[in-house]
């Protein structure tokens, strides 16, 4: 039964890693931060360091420690290394814009280096410029609109939509072109308001494709803010939006009550079967074949001696 733990071991991501860090770590301009970086055990009398780029092979020393707790200044960057508690600490100060970028936190040990990356951002938080939904919904062949407010100053700026996972690499649907005016491209369309700081997106002729994250964002120099939305596509609704009991025969209710009440009710239920749908697909595609290949494997690695050894252990455990 060793092969089930090892198999574990291939789907879990590198778990000895040497140097843990913050993702993400932000200061207020003319502000300073501070980033802590962990290394593990028998790490501690190596060089330390604080550096800049986007590729680590390639990055620019800011500050480094020759391997002692003493705290190195250079420039508005220190750092200082503790070895009792396995901890590193950089402070950068006097934080201007142009300090926004992919640092990294490093170590050197007989020539070979070590680092995470840590991305630092300067100014206030996305979270405090943009607000939106956290989700949307629409019904397929049907539309949805979304409505992002920002705060006072940012009203000249672009907007836009995008989509994708990772807002660093979202695909733009549409943006504005800094004014009010109306932009639709394909299905999508965005209008800025810049009296009440918000932005609509509508989205047309939902597909079931469309489901996805997307992001509301204002383009600046730097990293540009975005905050998340979630957009959820449900069924149309195949049997006219009067007769939602139909589909649940079973329970005795009155048609009445049932058609008196608001469409908006007939929905969830068509949104909870799609969120089952896709519980289902997982089941089907991803769980079941993973569950069986594993199996397979087991039983493969046990079948030609397997009978005997564990049969025998088998024996000996019971005496
Ligand atoms: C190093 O960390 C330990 C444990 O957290 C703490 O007690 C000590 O004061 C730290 N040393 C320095 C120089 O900051």
């Amino acid at each position: 039964m060793w092969l089930l733990p090892a198999l574990l071991l291939l789907l879990l991501p590198g778990s000895a890693a040497v140097i843990t860090g913050p993702e993400e770590v932000r200061g207020p301009e003319q502000g300073s931060l501070t980033v802590q970086c962990r290394y593990v055990p028998g790490w501690e009398p190596y060089v330390k360091y604080w550096c800049r780029g986007t590729y680590f092979r390639n990055c620019r020393i800011l500050v480094r420690t020759s391997g002692s707790e003493q705290e190195v200044k250079k420039d508005r960057v220190s750092i200082r290394d503790n070895q009792t508690s396995l901890t590193f600490t950089v402070t950068m100060e006097k934080l201007r814009p142009e300090d926004a970028g992919t640092y990294w936190c490093g170590t050197e040990k007989n020539e070979s280096d070590l680092g995470v990356p840590v991305n630092v951002t300067i100014g206030q938080g996305s979270a405090a410029v943009i607000t939106g939904p956290e989700e949307a919904s629409g019904p397929a062949r049907g539309s949805l609109t979304v409505q992002c407010r920002y705060v006072p100053r940012w009203e000249p700026y672009v907007k836009y939509w995008c989509r994708g996972a990772h807002f660093s690499n979202c695909r733009f649907l549409v943006r504005t072109s800094r004014s009010e005016q109306e932009v639709k491209k394909d299905r999508v369309s965005i209008r800025d308001n810049q009296t009440s700081r918000t932005f609509t997106v509508t989205m047309e002729k939902l597909r079931r494709e469309d489901a996805d994250t997307y992001w509301c964002g204002i383009e600046k120099s730097g990293y540009d803010h975005g905050i998340p939305v979630k957009v959820a596509i449900f069924p149309a609704a195949t049997t006219v939006s009067t007769t939602p009991t139909t589909t649940m025969s079973t329970v005795p209710v009155t048609t009445e009550a049932s058609t008196s009440s608001p469409t908006v009710s007939g929905l969830h239920p068509e949104g909870r079967s799609l969120l089952s749908s896709v519980h289902f697909l997982l089941l089907v595609f991803l769980k079941v074949p993973l569950f069986l290949s594993m199996l397979g494997a087991v039983l493969w690695v046990n079948r030609p001696q397997g009978c005997s050894v564990g049969g025998g252990r088998a024996h000996s455990e019971n005496q």
